[in-house]
């Protein structure tokens, strides 16, 4: 078996932190560190949870940095908050002292050196806004021959986006969130040659958090990260519904025999009415996109995953 070299760059929300606990489990994959990017949450909290999570996990090997970037559009205030909840969750919380080290540079900064630094291209799973890694790209013109592909929940090609009108007036509702807080970024990436793997909502709107999948969690809560996803997953339930947007992502690498991948040309629209969607164009740059997934499969890839 082949191990890919990674780094995850997640931005705190309730599905980042159990793609981290996903990716974990993965045989297959080296996690060269983990960098918060300060989107959906308050960075304090977030890293401390993530140092948290992998001190439970047994993996404070594991360096984590804080990006210290901005975005443009500030996700909702409310789903912002869940990150102090988690970093107060019992059992988040059995040791005074957190083992993970916190590496004293920005998330940036550690994105470009860990890249320079590596021995191969790495693979960058990206679960929230593409500003970090924009602002690497922007720090030194060899990074991007250090990223092997991105690997990114991002985008709504065929699909409405999830970001509502009514709470961001000056918006037609077409973008996902993740591409919403910072336009400009990803409008950058998409500018480089990086392979992009994209997980748009089209084929996470097919994966729900479900009632009954959140109590088959709970049943395994013997397994600590059991019990934590399904901890997580309780906070959000009663935000009109939520998906597996970043855990799918995520499960690609770690069974991409489960999905099926297209490749399209595709774009992204940095200002105006639309800002942060996606689309296709035949003018656009070439993007495999996550296309379908065996659902009940990835269930159960996901509950054995966690029984640990
Ligand atoms: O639109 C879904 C994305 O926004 C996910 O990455 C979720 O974690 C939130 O950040
Ligand atoms: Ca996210």
């Amino acid at each position: 078996m082949t191990t890919e070299l990674v780094i995850h760059d997640h931005d705190g929300g309730i599905d980042d932190y159990l793609s981290l606990g996903l990716l974990l489990t993965m045989e297959n994959v080296k996690v060269l560190g983990v960098v918060v990017t300060p989107a959906d949450c308050y960075a304090t909290p977030a890293v401390s949870v993530t140092r948290k999570l992998l001190d439970l996990l047994g993996r404070n090997d594991i360096p984590v940095a804080e990006s210290t970037v901005r975005g443009l559009n500030p996700f909702p205030r409310e789903w912002r908050q869940t990150a102090y909840i988690v970093d107060h969750f019992p059992i988040l919380n059995d040791a005074d002292d957190i083992m993970t080290p916190l590496v004293p540079e920005t998330g940036q900064q550690f994105l470009t050196r860990a890249l320079l630094d590596a021995p191969e291209p790495v693979t960058l799973l990206v679960t929230g806004p593409l500003t970090t890694v924009a602002a690497a790209l922007d720090s030194d013109p060899a990074v991007e021959g250090k990223i092997r592909r991105i690997l990114w929940m991002g985008g709504a090609l065929n699909v409405r986006g999830n970001v509502d009108p009514l709470t961001e007036p000056g918006h037609d509702g077409s973008a996902e969130w993740n591409v919403y807080w910072d336009p400009i970024a990803a409008y950058q990436v998409w500018q480089t040659n990086i392979p992009l793997v994209l997980c748009p909502l089209d084929i996470t709107n097919h994966v729900p958090v479900t009632s009954a999948f959140i109590k088959q969690l709970g049943r395994n809560r013997q397994h600590k990260l059991s019990e934590v996803a399904a901890l997580c997953y309780s906070l959000v339930m009663n935000q009109g519904g939520y998906y597996f947007w970043d855990v799918l992502t995520t499960g690609y690498l770690g069974r991409p025999d489960l999905y099926t991948v297209r490749e399209e040309t595709t774009a992204v629209l940095p200002d105006g009415l639309s800002q942060g969607r996606t689309v296709i164009d035949p003018h656009g740059r070439r993007t495999q996109v996550l296309e379908s997934v065996d659902v009940t499969r990835f269930y159960d890839y996901i509950l054995t995953q966690w029984r640990r």
